[in-house]
C-alpha cells in the first residue's frame, strides 16, 4: 500500500528498510517490521494509546477465541464489501494487537489470493509490536488516526473495531462510495461483568450513526449476540484487564471479581456498515 509522509504528505518510497519522501524526510523500519510514522510533536503523551498491560491482556483473552464468531462475521461483511474490487486496499484503524486484522488478512488470502492489501494502524507502539507477530503479510503502522499517512481517496474499506470515531479524519483516505465497518458494544455486552462492577448500569449514549452522518451514510446495522463461559479465575481476570472497566475499579473489588471460578458472559456487539459519502 502506498504510504504518505506524515510531515509533508508527499508519497513515501521504500528502499530496503527505509521510507523516504521527495523532501528527504526519512523513516526506518522497526526491527519487528512495522513503520513508525507518528511524529513526536503530534503525540499528546510520550507513550500514547494502550499500555503494555492492556495489550498483553487483550492478546491473552482474544487468543482463546471466545470472540471468533464475531471475527468471522466481521470477515464476511468485509469480504462482501470488496468482492468486486480487483486489488482492494484495506485499513484496520486502531488495530490493537492485531487479532481481527490478522484473521481478516487470512480470510482475504483464502478468498482473493494475494491481490488485497491490508494495513493495521494503531497509535500504541506496544500494540503494533505485538501485532507484527500475528501476520507477516500485513503492513503495520504506528501512526495517529487523526492524521492517517495514506493518500487521499485510496481505501476501499476501513474497519474501526471498538475504537474512537474521528469521522472527518477517517473519511480522508477513503474513496467516495467505499465502506466503513464499525464495531461497538451493544447494551448487553458483558452485562454480567458490568453488574459485578457497577451498582447501576448506565445506558450508553454512543450513537455512531449520528456521529458519522456528515461523512458516512449508514447501509446496514446488525448485531452479533451469544453467550460464552469463562471457567477459571485466570480467564476472568484477563478479561477484566482488557476492558475499560478495569482501570476504574478499586483493587478490593477487582480481587473479589477475580476470585470467581465461573462466569457466563454475553457478547453483544453492533456491526455497522457505512458508505463514505
Ligand atoms: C479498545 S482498543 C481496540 C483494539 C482492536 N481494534 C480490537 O478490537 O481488539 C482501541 C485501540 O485504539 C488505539 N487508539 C487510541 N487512540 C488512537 C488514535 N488517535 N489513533 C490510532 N489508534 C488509537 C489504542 O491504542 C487501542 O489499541
Ligand atoms: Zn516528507
Amino acid at each position: 500500500m502506498q504510504l504518505t509522509c506524515p510531515v509533508c504528505k508527499s508519497e513515501l518510497t521504500q528502499q530496503a528498510k527505509n521510507l523516504r519522501c521527495e523532501n528527504n524526510h526519512s523513516f526506518d523500519a522497526a526491527k519487528q517490521g512495522y513503520w513508525n510514522l507518528l511524529l513526536a510533536h503530534k503525540k499528546r503523551s510520550k507513550d500514547p494509546g494502550d499500555n503494555p498491560e492492556m495489550v498483553q491482556a487483550r492478546r491473552e483473552f482474544l487468543e482463546q477465541d471466545y470472540y471468533q464468531t464475531l471475527s468471522e462475521r466481521i470477515n464476511s461483511l468485509a469480504l462482501e464489501s470488496v468482492k468486486d474490487i480487483s486489488e482492494p486496499h484495506i485499513l484496520d484503524m486502531g488495530c490493537g494487537e492485531g487479532y481481527y486484522t490478522a484473521r481478516l488478512a487470512e480470510a482475504l488470502k483464502e478468498n482473493m489470493g494475494t491481490s488485497a492489501s491490508i494495513t493495521g494502524l494503531d497509535i500504541s507502539k506496544h500494540a503494533v509490536k505485538a501485532a507484527c507477530k500475528q501476520s507477516k503479510t500485513t503492513t503495520w503502522l504506528v501512526a495517529s488516526g487523526a492524521d492517517i499517512p495514506l493518500p487521499e481517496q485510496s481505501l476501499d474499506l476501513q474497519l474501526v473495531l471498538f475504537s474512537r470515531l474521528m469521522p472527518e479524519a477517517f473519511s480522508k483516505p477513503m474513496k467516495p462510495g467505499s465502506t466503513l465497518l464499525v464495531a461497538w458494544p451493544g447494551e448487553r455486552h458483558l452485562i454480567e461483568l458490568r453488574k459485578l462492577i457497577y451498582k447501576e448500569i448506565k445506558t450508553s449514549h454512543f450513537d455512531p450513526v449520528a456521529t458519522l452522518d456528515e461523512f458516512f451514510e449508514l447501509s446496514k446495522i446488525e448485531t452479533v449476540s451469544y453467550t460464552f463461559e469463562l471457567d477459571s479465575s485466570d480467564q476472568i481476570s484477563t478479561l477484566l484487564a482488557m476492558t475499560p472497566h478495569s482501570q476504574r475499579l478499586p483493587a478490593e473489588a477487582k480481587s473479589s471479581i477475580c476470585q470467581q471460578e465461573k462466569l457466563t458472559l454475553t457478547l453483544d456487539v453492533n456491526l455497522g456498515v457505512f458508505t463514505r459519502r
